[in-house]
């Protein structure tokens, strides 16, 4: 299940931020310290966080917003959709992490039709390369930045068809979805 942040999700958001493994390709941790003494109650809300249930319990979360590539990322990032993920490492290697960002990206292409979609990671992040293809993320550029080859991919609406699609059946050609 996709939601808001709750505050049974306080120790969850905690443990997320403050895990190496899941911070190894992403600048490193947060202090757990520090974040105990800063996470409120209730974990913030913002527009386009999401929390990924299983069972009642927060396995990772998912963000979907407007992306700012910084000085050293690619313009032409700027200001598209972007998609985002983290997951406790104790729910990897199950597929939830690609059945929770299709489904939020189902609810994009829902909400905003043919809006490309941008995803930035590490080519070092084997999971997450692996993940974003999966997703259907090509690659645009690769890029140095902090010390680490980026990878800049983006899901065009065009990719959401297969290879089947023609413009008979409403392909990139009839110009619909
Ligand atoms: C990136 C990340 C979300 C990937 O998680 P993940 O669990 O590997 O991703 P998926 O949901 O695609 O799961 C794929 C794995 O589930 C396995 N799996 C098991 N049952 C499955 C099922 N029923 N359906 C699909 N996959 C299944 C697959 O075989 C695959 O395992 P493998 O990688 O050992 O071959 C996770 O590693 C993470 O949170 N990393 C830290 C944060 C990070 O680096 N984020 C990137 C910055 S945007």
């Amino acid at each position: 299940m996709l939601r808001e942040p709750e505050a049974r999700d306080r120790a969850a958001f905690i443990e997320l931020f403050a895990s190496s493994e899941v911070h190894t390709y992403l600048g490193g941790p947060r202090p757990r310290d520090e974040l105990e003494r800063e996470m409120p109650r209730t974990p913030e809300r913002h527009p386009g966080l999401l929390v990924v249930d299983l069972d009642g319990a927060m396995i990772g979360q998912i963000i979907l917003r407007r992306a700012t590539p910084g000085p050293q990322g690619p313009p032409a990032a700027a200001g598209k959709a972007e998609l985002g993920y983290l997951f406790l490492p104790e729910a990897w290697g199950f597929g939830y992490a690609a059945e929770a960002c299709a489904a939020a990206l189902d609810w994009l292409d829902d909400t905003l039709p043919g809006e490309p979609v941008v995803l930035f990671t590490q080519t070092a992040n084997v999971r997450s390369m692996r993940l974003a293809a999966k997703l259907g993320f090509t690659e645009v550029s690769r890029y140095e930045a902090w010390g680490a080859e980026q990878w800049f991919g983006m899901r065009s609406p065009v990719t959401l068809f297969g290879p089947a699609a023609s413009a008979s059946d409403g392909g990139p050609e009839a110009g619909g979805r």
